[in-house]
């Protein structure tokens, strides 16, 4: 029997040749060749003003979380259904969270929770865009709509290459992040971006990327000498990391392309058993067009999914699960602003199955995993 992973990252194109002349060109600290040829790349995807090229989505969101110059009486609102970082970037900087539930149709948040939530204390509101399927982006506009003074922090961290009413995910925050981390759809290993839609912001981040230095206004010629100017990090990533990066965005159209039909296989092969079974499969809105980031499963019952995934192991195939609910976990707890009730993340954060999604996987493979599933939740019932 063959294994089906649940996640194989490949060489998509160039990667070895771009890492070996990266090497060669003797730049491979940050900010070098390759990441500005990854920082275009991403600035034209996107939209983005300026693209900072950071370690991880984790350090794109806390390089956020350092504009917003947060302190202890101020609160962030986050998705309780989404990963960690999303949260802890702004308790890192002092702030309280408040949880938000999601809606049951794209994962996200739920703009008439973040209605009731809102409050003098938010600052900003972080959205994600689960499984590369916006959230309701207008419901949320709507809701802050005489609120200009909060801010909306875009974690896309799975949502490169993904629109909303054809604005691309990336460019519907202030601040946007994205992942090129190994199981996201274009990787180099380990690492991330930070996208600036406001010309204000840039300077500053700048700064801020740049352990707390003026250095990249030094090397624009703008300053004679570089110093110590604000708070800050080394959030830059080495350009044999962008070296990579580069080589997986220029395969853009065939990965995008290849995991569209992973997702489309599967959607059709899950649809009538689906249906009869009472499993709910991913909602695409007409608004979005997906960044086919992962597929996921909805199972009619909780007891369930460990019965179906050990199932599905048995079979050689490999399934996981997303996300404990952060509003009740023991970070959650110690550094949100108060509690608050997200009865639909924790429904379907115990119900949801990720089946396997990378770029190779093949029509047969997608066949049998959908097999599989169907027989384990039937064998489960
Ligand atoms: C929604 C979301 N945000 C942020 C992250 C963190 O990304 P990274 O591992 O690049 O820090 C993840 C990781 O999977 C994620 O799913």
């Amino acid at each position: 029997m063959t294994v089906i992973p649940f996640n194989a990252p490949e060489i998509a194109g160039a990667e070895l040749e771009y890492v070996q002349r990266a090497l060669a060109s003797g730049h491979t600290s940050s900010g070098g060749p390759f990441s500005k040829q990854a920082g275009r790349m991403l600035a034209e995807a996107t939209g983005a003003k300026e693209v900072l090229l950071t370690t991880s989505c984790t350090a794109a969101l806390e390089l956020s979380a350092m504009l917003l110059d947060l302190g202890p009486d101020d609160t962030v609102v986050v998705p309780s259904f989404t990963f960690t970082s999303s949260a802890l970037a702004f308790a890192r900087q002092g702030a309280k969270i408040l949880f938000c539930d999601i809606e049951p149709e794209t994962l996200g948040l739920d703009p008439s929770h973040l209605a009731e939530l809102l409050d003098d204390s938010v600052r900003a509101v972080v959205l994600v865009h689960y499984a590369g399927i916006a959230c309701d982006v207008d419901g949320v506009r709507r809701v802050l709509a005489d609120r200009p003074d909060v801010v909306i922090v875009e974690d896309a961290a799975h949502g490169l290459y993904g629109a909303y009413h054809g604005e691309p995910l990336g460019g519907l925050g202030r601040y946007s992040s994205l992942s090129f981390h190994e199981t996201k759809n274009f990787t180099c290993g380990e690492g991330g971006a930070l996208l600036l839609h406001d010309d204000a912001d840039v300077n500053r981040a700048r700064v801020l990327y740049d352990k707390g230095t003026d250095r990249q206004a030094f090397f624009l010629g703008q300053v004679d000498k570089y110093s110590w100017r604000d708070t800050g990090s080394s959030f830059g990533i080495s350009d044999l990391l962008a070296a990579c990066l580069t080589a997986q965005l220029e395969q853009a159209d065939s990965i995008q392309q290849r995991r569209r039909r992973v997702f489309t296989g599967y959607a059709e092969a899950l649809a009538d058993p689906a249906a009869e079974l009472g499993v709910r499969l991913p909602v695409v809105p007409d608004a979005c067009d997906p960044a086919w980031h992962l597929f996921y499963v909805l199972l009619p019952s909780a007891h369930q999914r460990p019965l179906v995934m050990k199932e599905l192991q048995e079979q050689g195939i490999r399934t996981t699960f997303h996300y404990v609910p952060l509003h009740t976990s023991d970070g959650g707890r110690r550094f949100s602003a108060r509690p608050t009730s997200c009865p639909v993340s924790s429904d379907i954060s115990a119900r949801l199955v990720r089946l396997p999604f990378y770029n190779t996987l093949t029509p047969e493979q997608v066949d049998r995993v959908a097999t599989g599933l169907i027989d384990a939740v039937r064998s489960t019932s």
